[in-house]
């Protein structure tokens, strides 16, 4: 089996981080979607992986960042989309590289419990055309709706409706054979403008191909919005094996459940897990709450700050509001200043948000 994986997009609910990283590349518990997405791959046992990449600076960083995938033995073959024409666009454009192979297609900001050993393993051995992953969500309009069949098959997918017949949303991890391609062909593009595989697996079903919906019960996040980037913070760290590398001084109170990278330093202050500290990263008289993740090369000083994100280079220093629920790109400064008039001052990035009490 070979895997592609859909590393384009504009990533725009993310902006302004995206600007200037793909959204891909954003680290969850500091380490990027993008790498923890090839690992399932690899953990599964494939090692022939096509990326999509867009054709701009995003496209070369995701290139840049993960090469031809030495580092997790897999063969990379990148495919770049000149525009984000949609998730079905990416199959056509990859024909060549995956020939008649059975594959399975990996959205590069979804993040599963559990990764796809058994998801693969199961495709592997049927005779099915297609897997589909479902799973219960709250605001199914947001995503690909399966309706199911009392017998649980397939009924009908609608791509994000706007009155959703089930809960259930397809998550962004898909098996195919080579049948496929041929629906992929049959489709015209979406009200949106498209190529949607949600219609393409739709025309499968209408074929009366075998399409066979798992229904995943663990947890899932597509990383779309911030908040759904802290959300899987969150469900990460919780499954992180703590370790200490770096140093922690004797004034310093640091819970079993917390990471602390080598070099790191942690100096008169109070960190609480699930926690991870980056390399190098410096916390001196502060305090970092459960469910943070702060990349390398980060500097908090005197400043109070959970349930966050924090990208690496950023300095957060004198501030005495506690800073909650935030995601913080790279080399940005949070500093209390003493210069007159005493004001907030700001410098934002376009599309920034910022929560003012
Ligand atoms: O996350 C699950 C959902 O993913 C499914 O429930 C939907 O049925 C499916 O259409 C998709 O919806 P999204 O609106 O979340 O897709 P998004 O535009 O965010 O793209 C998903 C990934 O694929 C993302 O990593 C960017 C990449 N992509 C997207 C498009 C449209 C490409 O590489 N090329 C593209 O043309």
């Amino acid at each position: 089996m070979k895997a592609l994986i859909l590393s384009g997009g504009k990533g725009s609910r993310l902006y302004p981080l995206t600007y200037t990283n793909a959204k891909q590349l954003i680290p969850v518990a500091n380490k990027p979607v993008l790498f923890r997405v090839i690992e399932a791959i690899h953990d599964a046992g494939i090692i022939d992986i096509g990326i999509i990449i867009g054709d701009d600076d995003n496209g070369k960083r995701v290139r840049e960042a993960v090469g031809q995938g030495r580092r997790w033995q897999v063969n990379i073959t990148y495919i770049v989309q000149e525009a984000p024409l949609g998730l079905a666009h990416c199959v056509s454009i990859a024909g060549d590289f995956l020939g008649d192979d059975r594959f399975v297609m990996f959205l590069g900001d979804n993040v599963i419990e559990g990764g796809i050993s058994n998801l693969i393993r199961k495709f592997e051995n049927s005779d099915t055309n297609s897997q589909i992953v479902l799973t219960p969500v709250s605001e199914p309009q947001h995503y690909g709706v399966a309706e199911l069949n009392p017998d649980q098959s397939i009924k009908k997918l609608v791509e994000k409706p706007r009155d959703p017949r089930s809960n259930l949303a397809l998550v962004g991890i898909y098996m195919f054979d080579p049948t496929i391609h041929e629906a992929v062909r049959a489709i015209t593009p979406s009200w949106r403008g498209e190529l949607e595989i949600t219609d393409a697996i739709q025309w499968l079903v209408e074929q009366n191909y075998k399409v066979h919906p798992y229904i995943h019960r663990g947890w899932w996040i597509d990383t779309g919005k911030p908040i759904d980037m802290l959300a899987a913070n969150a469900k990460v760290l919780e499954e992180l094996t703590p370790r200490i590398e770096g140093f922690v001084d004797r004034d310093s109170q640091v819970d079993e459940r917390v990471t602390i990278e080598a070099g790191a330093e942690i100096v008169n202050s109070v960190v609480r897990g699930p926690t991870i500290i980056g390399e190098n990263t410096r916390i001196v008289n502060s305090y970092v709450g459960p469910f943070t993740s702060i990349y390398h090369d980060c500097q908090i000083e005197n400043a109070e700050i959970e349930y966050s994100l924090i990208l690496e280079h950023s300095t957060i220093s004198n501030v005495h509001t506690r800073i909650t629920d935030s995601l913080i790109g790279r080399n940005v400064k949070v500093a209390h200043s003493e210069l007159k008039p005493q004001a907030i001052k700001l410098t934002l990035g376009d599309n920034s948000q910022l929560g003012l009490i």
